[in-house]
C-alpha cells in the first residue's frame, strides 16, 4: 500500500443512531420527505450526496451480478439478465403472489394513548415471581433503557433460548391483560389484527373495486411474471439468474429506524432459476457470493452475522433462509437487524402464477433430455436502502482530533466524490488553475470543485462526506506544476504532478 492509499480498516463502531441522522441531514445524504411540511412517516428524500451514495452501491451490485457475474462451478460466469419491470402489475399477479391475502402484520392498538404497535414487537417483561401484571414495552421505540430490557422477553424472533421458553409461555390473549408500553393501567391493548400492508390505488379513472390495483410490495415479483418472456426472447439457458433494481411499497405498521424499516425503499433481487436437484450448492454458493460482494463495498464481515431463519419465522413461501445480518447503530447489545435475506423459494411463485395465469411456464430442458419442469428459485434479495444506512453506520468514524470530530470512511469506490480540488486561496490565480483540473477530472471520476472558505472548514466539509483524497492547489503550484494531494484516513499529504492526477485517482480507486 502506497503512503496515500487509503487505509480501509473499519474502526469499532461508536457512531449513534441521532449523531448519524444529523449528518445525513447536515451534509445533504437524505432528508425527510416533505421536510417544509413536518415530513410524512416512513418516506425519505435521497439528498445530492445520498444519490450519488446510492447510486454507487446500486452500481457495484448490478455490476457483480450482470455486467461481470461471478464464476460458476464449471469455471465460467454464470449468466444473469436484468431486467426493468412495472411497479403497478395486474391485480390478479398479487393474488396469485399471495400478497393480497397474506402479506400481513399483526397490529396491536392501545385504546388509552392512541398509538400503533407491531404486534410481534410488543415485548413483554413478566415478573419474574409471577406478582403483578406484566408490562410491554414497544421494540420500535428507540431507547436504551427499552433495549435492555428487551433481552429479557421477546415476543417477536427470540434472541435466546431463555426468550423462546418466555415467549412460549404468551398466548396472544396476554395482550389484553398487560400494561401497554405507553400507559400506566392494563387491558388498554387491543387483540393483535392482521394489517395488509400493500399500498393500492385506482387504475383509471374511476375509483371502485374493479379497478383496484396495488405499488409492489418487492421486486421480484415483475421477475417471475416475466419468466417466460425472457425464457423466449433471450438465449438464458438453466441454470439462470435475472435481476432487478427498483422501488418497493410497504404499508408498515411502524416504519422506524431512519431508512431501516420505510414506506417507500429501493431493493436489489436477483432470482436465480435452477433443477431442484441442485437447489443446495447454488444456496451456498450464493451466500458465498454475497459475503464476498458486501466486503467488496467497505463491509467488514466481522459485524455480519449469519440466521438460518427457523421454520416458525420464514416467510410462507421459503423452504429455506439466510438472513445476513447486521450490528446496525440501534441494535441492543448482542442484536443484529437484517440487511439481506438468501431464501430458496421453491417453485412456488412460478407454480402459483402457471395456476392463476392458466399459462405453462415449465422450462424445457435440452440439458435434460427436454425434461419439463417448473424450476427451483434461489433469491438474494437485499434492500438498496438498507444498505445504504449500513454503510453510513460502518463509514463513521469519530475522531476528535479532526476539526469535524467525524469522518465517513466510505471506501474510495462508494465514496460519493472521490476527490475535491481546492485553491488554497481564491486569489493569485489559483481558482484557474483548480477549474482547469475539474473539468479534466469530472470526465472520469465524480469530483468537487470548492473554491472559497477557509481551507481548514472546506477539509472539515470532504471529511463529512468521506471524500477520499483533496487536492489542494496553492502558492506554488504555477512553479512546480503539481498539488498536494491529502488522504482523508491518515490525513497523510504528498505532492502530485498535475500530469499525474488522473493516473494517481485511477489508480488508488479502481477496486478500493
Ligand atoms: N423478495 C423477498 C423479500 O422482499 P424481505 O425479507 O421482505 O424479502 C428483502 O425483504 C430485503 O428488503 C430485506 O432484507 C431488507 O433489506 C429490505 N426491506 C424489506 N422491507 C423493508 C422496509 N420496509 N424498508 C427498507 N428495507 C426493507
Amino acid at each position: 500500500m502506497s503512503q496515500a492509499q487509503v487505509a480501509h480498516s473499519p474502526a469499532p463502531q461508536t457512531v449513534e443512531m441521532k449523531d448519524l441522522v444529523a449528518l445525513c441531514k447536515r451534509r445533504g445524504f437524505i432528508f425527510p420527505a416533505s421536510d417544509i411540511y413536518g415530513g410524512i412517516n416512513g418516506f425519505w428524500d435521497y439528498g445530492p450526496l445520498g444519490t450519488e451514495l446510492k447510486n454507487n452501491i446500486r452500481d457495484s451490485w448490478w455490476r457483480s451480478m450482470v455486467l461481470c457475474p461471478p464464476i460458476g462451478h464449471d469455471g465460467e460466469p454464470v449468466q444473469i439478465v436484468g431486467l426493468d419491470s412495472s411497479i403497478i402489475q395486474n391485480p390478479k399477479a398479487w393474488e396469485a403472489s399471495g400478497h393480497v391475502g397474506g402479506f400481513n402484520d399483526p397490529m396491536v392498538d392501545c385504546k388509552e394513548s392512541k398509538k400503533r404497535y407491531r404486534a410481534d414487537h410488543v415485548l413483554v417483561l413478566v415478573p419474574k415471581d409471577g406478582a403483578g401484571p406484566s408490562v410491554a414495552f414497544d421494540q420500535d421505540a428507540e431507547s436504551a433503557e427499552i433495549d435492555a430490557k428487551m433481552k429479557k422477553v421477546a415476543r417477536g424472533r427470540p434472541q435466546s433460548d431463555y426468550e423462546r421458553e418466555q415467549l412460549d409461555k404468551l398466548p396472544f390473549e396476554h395482550f389484553a391483560t398487560i400494561i401497554g408500553p405507553d400507559v400506566k393501567t392494563q387491558g388498554t391493548l387491543t387483540e393483535p389484527r392482521q394489517f395488509n400492508m400493500m399500498f393500492h390505488t385506482y387504475v383509471g379513472a374511476t375509483a371502485s373495486e374493479d379497478n383496484k390495483s396495488y405499488l409492489r410490495p418487492e421486486t421480484c415479483a415483475g421477475i417471475f411474471l416475466n419468466f417466460k418472456n425472457i425464457v423466449d426472447s433471450s438465449r438464458v439457458k438453466m441454470p439462470f439468474g435475472v435481476a432487478q433494481i427498483g422501488k418497493a411499497f410497504r404499508n408498515e405498521v411502524t416504519p422506524r429506524n431512519f431508512i431501516f424499516r420505510s414506506r417507500e425503499f429501493e431493493q436489489m433481487e436477483m432470482e436465480w432459476f435452477c433443477h431442484e436437484e441442485d437447489v443446495s450448492k447454488w444456496f451456498d454458493f450464493w451466500v458465498e457470493q454475497r459475503k464476498a460482494w458486501w466486503a467488496s463495498v467497505g463491509m467488514d464481515l466481522s459485524k455480519l452475522h449469519y440466521l438460518d431463519v427457523g421454520d416458525a419465522d420464514r416467510a410462507h413461501y421459503s423452504q429455506r433462509t439466510i438472513d445476513i445480518e447486521y450490528k446496525f447503530p440501534f441494535c441492543a447489545p448482542d442484536a443484529y437487524d437484517e440487511l439481506e435475506g438468501i431464501a430458496h423459494r421453491g417453485n412456488y411463485d412460478l407454480s402459483k402464477h402457471q395456476e392463476y395465469s392458466g399459462q405453462k411456464l415449465e422450462y424445457v430442458d435440452p440439458a435434460r433430455d427436454n425434461e419439463k419442469y417448473l424450476p427451483h428459485v434461489i433469491e438474494p434479495s437485499t434492500g438498496l436502502t438498507r444498505a445504504v444506512l449500513a454503510l453510513l453506520s460502518e463509514a463513521y468514524t469519530v475522531d476528535e482530533s479532526r476539526p469535524s470530530g467525524a469522518y465517513m470512511n466510505f471506501k474510495p469506490s462508494i465514496a460519493p466524490k472521490k476527490a475535491a480540488i481546492l485553491p488554497l486561496v481564491a486569489k493569485e490565480g489559483m481558482p484557474e488553475i483548480a477549474t482547469k483540473l475539474y473539468m479534466e477530472l469530472r470526465e472520469h471520476h465524480a469530483v468537487d470543485l470548492d473554491i472559497k472558505q477557509n481551507i481548514g472548514k472546506r477539509y472539515a466539509r470532504q471529511d463529512e462526506i468521506g471524500t477520499p483524497f483533496c487536492m489542494t492547489i496553492d502558492g506554488d503550484t504555477a512553479g512546480d506544476n503539481a498539488v498536494t494531494v491529502r488522504e482523508r484516513n491518515t490525513m497523510t499529504q504528498e505532492r502530485v504532478s498535475l500530469d499525474n492526477v488522473l493516473d494517481y485517482l485511477n489508480k488508488h480507486i479502481k477496486g478500493a
